[in-house]
């Protein structure tokens, strides 16, 4: 393999440190790096994702549901059952191959079997790479709330391999631009004529600091949310809506990352010229910064409220002078009138 085609971002977590690798063509390379260390291995995925690994361990093929019914405790309590079945031990191996649905329930379903057992991402989706693969947030969903059941249990590896994503659908792969459109926020540098694998290395490696040293999201890692307040609530209500009219992770982020910018400029923290760069960011990945025709205005305020990390008051991630920072008790009048203006 031509060595330029790889990029390989290290997450500095002391003895949980692992390797991101970021490439083509690496399915043989995930084979090498399982068997020189694992003998027996469980791989959850979903049918409906179009790749498989070759392993030369014994190993085992589990699939779960297409969608975040997957990230469900009764899916957990099935799949542990499967593993217990099939005799996987503590000292095996989980890989969750997939998107970031399969990777968080892979992940939290690895953090508790065995009371811990080891995992590797293999990410198949363009968010999975630049976001849900990597950092060890692993979550399931409550009927009360998305991600409310979850865990911090990193991932022994994880591997990129960008061919995956000749077979995503276009809006999948809208919603990873999405989320490496906000990335253009946390860092200085830009990403623009960068190759698609430099891209996700430079996501990657963006996202990686920001883990290394704020591991369980006490404070700085709090900016890797920019534009999710929003983006959730758009998200949710989207949930409800007839599947032509749905709006994927990334698209609702990049609708929240816009009404961040616009909401900054409101309260004066930044200017006209800035909040036109968030326009423009989004535009460059094909994004629109508009809110769907269907939403409800005060549904989603209301959502926004309930924000688990608003603890009761409206708090967002805002753009500034000094770059991004959360911002606890923005006025309900101004958020109000940002979002009927969006
Ligand atoms: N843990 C974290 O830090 C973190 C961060 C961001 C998002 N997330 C979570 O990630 C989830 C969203 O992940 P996602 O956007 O990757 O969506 P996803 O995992 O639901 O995948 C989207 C769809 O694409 C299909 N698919 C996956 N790979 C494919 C491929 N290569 N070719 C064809 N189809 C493919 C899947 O089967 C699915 O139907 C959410 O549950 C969100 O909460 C977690």
């Amino acid at each position: 393999m031509n060595q330029q085609e790889v990029s390989t971002v290290d997450v500095s977590l002391g003895e949980r440190s692992y390797s991101v690798v970021v490439g083509r063509n690496l399915f043989l390379e995930v084979d090498r790096y399982i068997s020189s260390r694992y003998e027996k291995v469980a791989v959850i995925t979903q049918a409906e994702i179009p790749w498989s690994l070759r392993l030369s361990v014994d190993s085992e093929v589990f699939t779960v549901p297409k969608d975040e019914r997957a990230k469900s405790l009764r899916v957990v309590d099935e799949i542990s059952s499967k593993l217990a079945l099939f005799g996987l031990k503590r000292n095996h191996l989980i890989v969750a191959l997939g998107g970031g649905v399969v990777t968080d329930l892979g992940g939290f379903v690895a953090s508790t079997y065995y009371r811990g057992t080891d995992y590797i991402n293999v990410a198949t989706t363009l968010l999975g790479m630049v976001d849900a693969a990597v950092g060890g947030k692993t979550a399931v969903n409550l009927k009360q709330g998305k991600n409310l059941v979850g865990s911090f249990w990193q991932p022994k590896a994880v591997f990129c391999d960008l061919n995956t994503l000749e077979t995503l659908p276009e809006n999948q792969r809208r919603s990873g631009y999405g989320e490496m459109a906000k990335y253009s926020f946390l860092s200085p540098n830009t990403l623009e004529g960068l190759t698609l694998l430099d891209q996700v290395a430079r996501c990657i490696e963006i996202k990686a600091e920001y883990v290394a040293n704020d591991e369980r999201e006490g404070g700085r890692r709090a900016l890797l949310n920019y534009g999710h307040t929003l983006g959730h609530a758009v998200e949710a209500q989207g949930f409800e809506r007839a599947s032509d009219e749905q709006i994927t992770h990334g698209e609702a982020v990049a609708v929240g990352i816009y009404f961040a910018g616009k909401l900054a400029f409101k309260m004066g923290r930044i200017d006209e010229l800035r909040l036109d760069e968030h326009r423009k960011v989004l535009h460059s990945y094909g994004l629109d910064h508009r809110l769907p025709v269907w939403v409800d205005r005060d549904s989603l305020l209301e959502y926004m409220k309930r924000d688990k990390k608003s603890m009761g008051t409206l708090t967002f991630v805002l753009d500034g002078r000094d770059g991004l920072e959360v911002v606890r008790d923005v006025e309900e009048s101004t958020v109000k009138e940002v979002l009927y203006e969006l």
